[in-house]
């Protein structure tokens, strides 16, 4: 690939870090960020990523840095650059479910998933977008789900969240086409994450056996889609949702 950073976000673990062993399989240099989450080991992760990037000879800047925070990513995107001598392509990876009913769902839930899933992925939009019109060049992806289309129960805040993360992806691609900049999501079904346990073993095996090809995704096989997203082969795609769901959503 001719561009050589990425800044993903919530790279530490499961489908942000296969998007950064993607880009870094091919010769780009990452910079991820992360929080810690309750009862996993997000920091040990993040440190087993780096060295897992850093077998493939590119450089890496990892921080722990909250994307709800607008100051702290501008820091971070600031850094990188610095770090890593530029800012290529962003992937707005990070992301959180508070799983309620509706009528059970707290408005300090619904706000973490919002300011989180949404208003994260707004800030480091913002911040790569002004050096993304200087340099002309540019591409974002943002990881959606399924869940903005097609609903379970007791996702009302994680599916409003992606739908409006949809909306982010092709406003900013309208946005920021003229300045050759690509925007795109993709819409991931279930993958074999961490993220995933939390989730009932019957509702995993419903989707498995729901999808048209009768398996989970890997994190790689979303990350490899985000990566041909940035590749000099997509050039002529942009505000567009990829469904990475094995055809869960056709049927
Ligand atoms: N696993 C699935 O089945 C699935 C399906 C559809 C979409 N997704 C989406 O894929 C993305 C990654 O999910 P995953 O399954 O790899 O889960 P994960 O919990 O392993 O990864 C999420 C990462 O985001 C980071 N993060 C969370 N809040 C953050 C914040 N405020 N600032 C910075 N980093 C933060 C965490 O530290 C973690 O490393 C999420 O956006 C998720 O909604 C996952």
């Amino acid at each position: 690939m001719r561009l050589n950073t990425a800044i993903v976000t919530g790279g530490a673990t499961g489908i942000g870090r296969a998007v950064a062993l993607e880009f870094a399989r091919r010769g780009v240099n990452i910079a991820f960020n992360y929080i810690d989450l309750p009862g996993r080991d997000i920091p040990e992760q993040a440190l087993l990523t780096e060295t897992a990037l850093r077998a493939f000879g590119v450089s890496v800047y990892s921080e722990r840095c909250d994307v709800r925070n607008l100051e702290a990513v501008e820091r971070f995107v600031e850094r990188a650059k610095a770090e890593l001598g530029g800012v290529h392509y962003l992937v707005n990876n990070a992301g959180i479910t508070r799983d309620a009913a509706l009528w059970r769902l707290g408005s300090k839930q619904w706000r973490e998933v919002l300011d989180t899933n949404l208003t994260g992925a707004f800030h480091c939009t913002q911040a790569v977008a002004r050096l993304f019109r200087v340099q002309r060049m540019g591409k974002i992806v943002n990881v959606a789900s399924i869940q903005a289309f097609h609903p379970s129960f007791g996702v009302v805040a994680f599916a409003a969240s992606k739908a409006a993360l949809i909306g982010l992806t092709r406003a900013t691609a309208a946005e920021l086409g003229p300045a050759g900049v690509n925007v795109n999501a993709v819409a991931p079904g279930y993958v074999r994450t961490e993220a995933l346990e939390s989730l009932p073993a019957d509702v995993v095996d419903r989707a498995k056996h729901n999808s048209v090809l009768g398996r989970l995704a890997e994190p790689e096989d979303v990350g490899n889609v985000v990566v041909f997203l940035c590749s000099p082969e997509a050039r002529h795609i942009t505000g567009q949702v990829i469904f990475v769901d094995g055809g869960l959503s056709i049927v």
